[in-house]
């Protein structure tokens, strides 16, 4: 039998196999945060796809954190009704959900808070967005709780634990990040300054949640840009996760496009992220997830072997065939997805679905 499907523990957390769904943005909640219907059968599908553990899309901590329209919120007690439904639809099919919770910083559009995004630092995105706020110091600790409060109810809506989304771009990114953080205080202008937010935030969930609720991390261990965070500096931050209360990690990358890497269609291209893996590991024994362009079982099984990591993360793939570990244990070899990047979904539209213009004519190609 494949390591695939070997049993695994992510601090307490026990997941039946190897299979993570790594947190997809899924464009289904209404304007005020709230999951709708058709996220609620998304999960259940996904569950009954047999994944090893759901993590959920990015759910905003703060209003002043919102990423995009129609993210779904943890910000306040009012959602907790919802927010039960969703971790209900997974338990309902024996499956495993864990909520991701994040604060877009300088990335939010204008559209989808109050006021000016903020940031550590008043530098605009590489795309060029408007110039962001400097947090101010109350600012900082009011977000820092936000964290916390945001575990809390992840918990208390039946949430298997957080993920802290500490990649791509976003706020906890941006403070990691030379780049995105200039700050001269105790929040920026040295790696152990730069990495307080973080450890800060760690320290508020784990006090809401108590000791033995899982607390992950996804961590963006390479910016990609000009004088931006590097492995050598993400891999102090990565020394010091065990000791702040976290799990397990899951090694991510980049910012916008280069986190989510377009045509990943040999094997040669899959895993584009196992060098962030492999210095990961070296600094840590907590459980590893790595995601970024995994598609074939060869390559999954080849990384678990290596004992790079321990788990293997899945975003594209499972908006194609949500019930990709069902198939591969019935055979499949690879996922039909060809990373073309149309799973957002386009200006007037909501919901994630993969928009493969060329879907139907290659399922009936492949029988
Ligand atoms: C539609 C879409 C939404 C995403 N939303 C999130 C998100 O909410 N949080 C997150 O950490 N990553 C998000 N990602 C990135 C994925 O989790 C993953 O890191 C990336 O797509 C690479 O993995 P893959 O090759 O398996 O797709 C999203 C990706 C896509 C395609």
């Amino acid at each position: 039998m494949s390591l695939l499907f070997d049993p695994g523990f992510i601090g307490t957390l026990q997941l039946p196999n190897r299979l993570i769904r790594s947190a997809t943005a899924e464009y289904m909640s209404d304007l005020e945060g709230r999951p709708q219907e058709p996220m609620f059968d998304l999960y259940r599908e996904l569950a009954k796809g047999g994944v090893g553990l759901i993590i959920t899309g990015h759910c905003y901590v703060h209003q002043g954190g919102r990423c995009h329209l129609h993210m779904t919120g943890v910000y306040k007690d009012d959602l907790l009704p919802d927010l039960e439904m969703l971790s209900r639809a997974v338990h309902d099919e024996g499956g495993l959900v864990v909520m991701q919770i994040n604060h877009g910083g300088r990335q939010c559009p204008q559209e989808a808070i109050p006021g000016t995004p903020v940031a550590p630092s008043p530098v605009p995105t590489a795309r060029g967005k408007e110039r962001p706020r400097e947090l101010n110091e109350e600012e900082i600790w009011e977000i820092i709780a936000a964290f916390g409060d945001a575990a809390g109810r992840a918990k208390a809506a039946g949430f298997d634990g957080v993920q802290i989304h500490a990649a791509h771009g976003y706020l906890i990114n941006q403070f990691n990040s030379p780049a995105a953080n200039w700050r001269k205080d105790r929040w920026g202008n040295t790696p152990a300054a730069r990495m307080r937010f973080l450890e800060e935030a760690a320290n508020s969930i784990r006090h809401r949640v108590g000791d033995d609720y899982p607390v992950l991390i996804k961590l963006g261990m390479e910016d990609y840009v000009r004088d931006g965070l590097t492995l050598k500096e993400s891999t102090e931050i990565v020394r010091h996760l065990a000791e702040w209360g976290i799990d397990g990690l899951e090694v991510s990358g980049g910012i916008g496009r280069t986190s989510v890497v377009k045509d990943v269609l040999r094997p040669e291209d899959e895993a584009y992220f196992l060098d962030a893996a492999r210095a990961a590991r070296e600094a840590t024994d907590l459980p590893i997830s790595l995601v970024g362009g995994l598609r074939s079982t060869e390559v999954m099984e080849r990384v678990l072997e290596e004992g790079t990591a321990d788990f293997i993360s899945l975003s594209r793939p499972l908006i194609r065939e949500p019930d990709l570990p069902r198939r591969f244990l019935q055979g499949q070899k690879r996922s039909a997805c060809i990373s073309c990047n149309r799973c957002w979904p386009p200006p007037g539209e909501i919901g994630i679905a993969c928009r493969d213009p060329n879907k139907e004519e290659r399922e009936e190609s492949s029988g």
